[in-house]
């Protein structure tokens, strides 16, 4: 194997010296490059992969990281280590940072290295496995006398994410002397491939799923946030491929990015870009499928990047051309047919983005969300709703994924576990104002005079202090609000700051299957299997086993006719979407979805007159609380438990003092 070959400068092969010939000049320029270079034998799809949402696996493992001098000869950089991968060259020029883990047992770290291989040292603590570090731009506050340099890197944390695959991964700040530690994102999926633009805001690759059932497939997207971790947004939009990773912003202002449909298991994908001036209306293909795929843009000059490209079909390895977006024109600059060359990253001094003066205070454990106007959001919702119909807003947590403990079985058990942070009320305006606890992953739910929820957002946070605001859910990104002083600002935020131990949730063992005892589960009503929804609930106390099989029948979809003497199944609950639910529509008497709602019905849903449950004269109604009660239930998820206790905190939620 090529990992025993002399460590020293050897001379550089085809592509590389050919470029040099025939041009004179080197397509690349004068400076030298680092490259990953992964062994030929090391990157294949492992047999066994396991789907894992949307993030491929990991195809570093024994590869290394090697300097080509302009001349095209080779010098190991990352000599001593069993991988190495991800550099990143400091703004200077003389240094890099890199992803290495000395052996196969070690967990990956950051490590700053001099160019001439001199000054070795880590730089990210032991105990986080750690990647794909940046040097970013300076960090300020407006007492600090100093600023101070801090680098931005990728740390998966042993947790399931929404869909249940392992694991999440999140972006985080560090000090480049190794302290203040400070979490940036706090979704519970995949967030990784940071790019710091040239405005300072860090470009990402994030891992969605929509919170609307029915709400389009999961999505790798472009996210931007600061670089301690405020103001994070959905960056450019919805246009393109499903999953769009490796964003890159160039000096002539496009944002180049790798996107495919599927989820190969590298990432790999064809070139697309955004204009970064105009992110939410530009986008556009660069490459077409079919004849090559690409990993790892790097801004080179102009709209012009290095890319790693490999022939999409046989059994060639990725080389390093350029990729000019303007013209679509690909230079061969590197290529050793023993490796498979990626992630090309010029060793020249360049200009460093615009510094960050930040708000965020590690000393404090909330910050602010307000919202302009409720009522702003896609054309349907706004018609069709009146203004003061919006009574409230919900705030709720999202636990990070923990898997279900022995005996419980795992539908039953939530990958991400919610809990209520709480509810504020929404002004007559439709703004709103709450301070809600800092660097937790929360959803929020715009609810009606029933408190059932109207929509759902995707995850979003808010960082120690940050105030942040948004318009609705959500505005034309290209347009400005208009400048008003809404009622919410008037007053002083509401507080949904209850400690993490008393926030409540709700649960189908806990609050809901009591309340369909006492209320539905009567001899002669839904008591036995056998009658109508068959719930085995008249027992004075039920098994587990009987709650589990009435669970199952609240939420297994519609599935046809009745069987012979059997009970029809049929959707009642829709997880996520109260208004929806089919029970939720029987106990109130009415049908409580909204028209917003037609264009995806809950999937095969009963198509019958509801009738109000229970039916007069059997028993007392449910009674607002219990209404309220059964809606939070639903629209937190429905879940059917939920762990007891917070799981073990990530890495850092705060920055740590030197
Ligand atoms: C109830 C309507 C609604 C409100 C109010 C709302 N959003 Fe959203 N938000 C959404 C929806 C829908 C999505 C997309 C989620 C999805 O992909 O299904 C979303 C996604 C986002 C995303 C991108 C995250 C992701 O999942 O891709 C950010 C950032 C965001 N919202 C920020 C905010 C902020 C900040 C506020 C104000 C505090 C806010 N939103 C209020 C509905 C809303």
């Amino acid at each position: 194997m090529n990992r025993s070959r002399p460590l020293a400068w050897r001379a550089s092969v085809l592509l590389g010296g050919l470029a040099f010939g025939l041009a004179g000049r080197p397509a690349s320029g004068d400076f030298p490059l680092l490259i990953t270079q992964v062994p030929r034998s090391e990157m294949a799809a492992p047999a066994d992969a396991e789907p894992r949402g949307l993030v491929c696996a990991d195809p570093f493992e024994h590869a290394r990281i090697v300097v080509r001098s302009p001349a095209g000869d080779l010098r190991v950089l990352s000599t001593g280590f069993a991988s190495a991968c991800d550099p990143d060259v400091s703004f200077d020029g003389q240094r890099a940072l890199f992803a290495g883990r000395r052996d196969g047992e070690a967990r990956w770290r950051i490590w700053e290295i001099d160019l001439d291989a001199q000054g070795l040292r880590p730089v990210s603590p032991e105990n986080l496995d750690a990647r794909m570090p940046i040097h970013v731009s300076t960090l300020f506050t407006l007492d600090s006398p100093e600023p101070w340099f801090t680098f931005v890197f990728v740390s998966r944390a042993a947790t399931v994410n929404e869909a249940g695959h392992a694991a999440g991964s999140s972006l985080y700040n560090l000090k480049l002397d190794g302290t203040e530690l400070r979490r940036l994102t706090f979704s519970p999926n995949h967030n990784l491939d940071p790019f710091q633009m040239w405005d300072g805001r860090v470009i990402y690759a994030a891992e969605t799923y929509s919170q609307e059932p029915g709400g389009g497939p999961a999505r790798m997207g472009i996210h931007a946030l600061h670089i301690e971790g405020a103001d994070m947004e959905l960056y450019g939009g919805v246009a393109g491929r499903r999953v769009q990773r490796m964003p890159c912003a160039t000096e002539g202002g496009l944002v180049v990015f790798v996107e495919s449909d599927d989820p190969g298991w590298l990432g790999t994908g064809q070139l697309a870009c955004l204009v970064a001036s105009r992110p939410a209306a530009s986008y556009r293909r660069l490459s077409e499928p079919g004849q090559s795929v690409f990993l790892h843009p790097t801004p080179l000059r102009a709209n012009t990047v290095f890319v790693a490209r490999r022939p999409a079909a046989g059994e060639g390895t990725f080389a390093i051309v350029t990729f000019d977006a303007d013209t679509g024109r690909c230079e061969p600059v590197f290529d050793d047919p023993e490796f498979h060359d990626v992630q090309a990253k010029p060793v020249r001094a360049r200009a460093r983005p615009d510094g960050h003066s930040t708000v965020v205070n590690p000393k404090f454990d909330t910050g602010v969300f307000y919202g302009l106007n409720a009522y702003t959001a896609d054309p349907l919702r706004p018609v069709h709703l009146k203004p003061g119909e919006i009574k409230r807003v919900r705030f709720i947590e999202g636990l990070p994924g923990a898997a279900a403990p022995a005996g419980v079985s795992g539908t039953n058990w939530p990958f991400v576990a919610r809990r209520l942070v709480g509810e504020a009320p929404v002004e007559a305006d439709g703004s709103f104002n709450v301070e809600v606890p800092a660097d937790t992953p929360l959803l929020l739910q715009t609810l009606d005079e029933r408190g059932l929820a109207l929509g759902t957002s995707g995850w979003v946070w808010v960082k120690q202090k940050e105030t942040r605001g948004c318009i609705g859910c959500h505005e034309d990104p290209e347009l400005v609000p208009e400048n008003e002083y809404v009622l919410a600002l008037r007053r002083p935020s509401n507080r949904l700051v209850l400690p993490p131990a008393q926030r409540r949730t709700v649960t189908f063992r806990d609050d809901i299957a009591p309340m369909l005892q006492r209320h539905c589960a009567a001899a002669g009503c839904h008591g036995e299997g056998d009658t109508p929804a068959g719930l085995p609930l008249a027992a004075p106390s039920s098994s587990e086993a009987e709650l589990a099989a009435t669970y199952a029948r609240l939420m297994t979809p519609w599935s046809g006719e009745a069987g012979a003497g059997r009970p029809r199944p049929g959707r009642y609950v829709d997880a996520g979407r109260a208004r929806t639910s089919w029970l939720v529509w029987q106990v109130t008497g009415t049908r409580t979805d909204r028209p917003w709602d037609a264009s995806e019905p809950a999937p095969g849903a009963p198509s019958r007159p509801v009738k109000l449950m229970p039916p007069p004269g059997k028993g007392p109604p449910l009674d607002p609380q219990q209404l309220r009660t059964l809606a939070q239930w639903i629209d937190l998820g429905a879940q059917y438990d939920c762990p007891r206790e917070s799981p073990a905190p990530a890495p850092a939620n705060r920055a740590s003092t030197p």
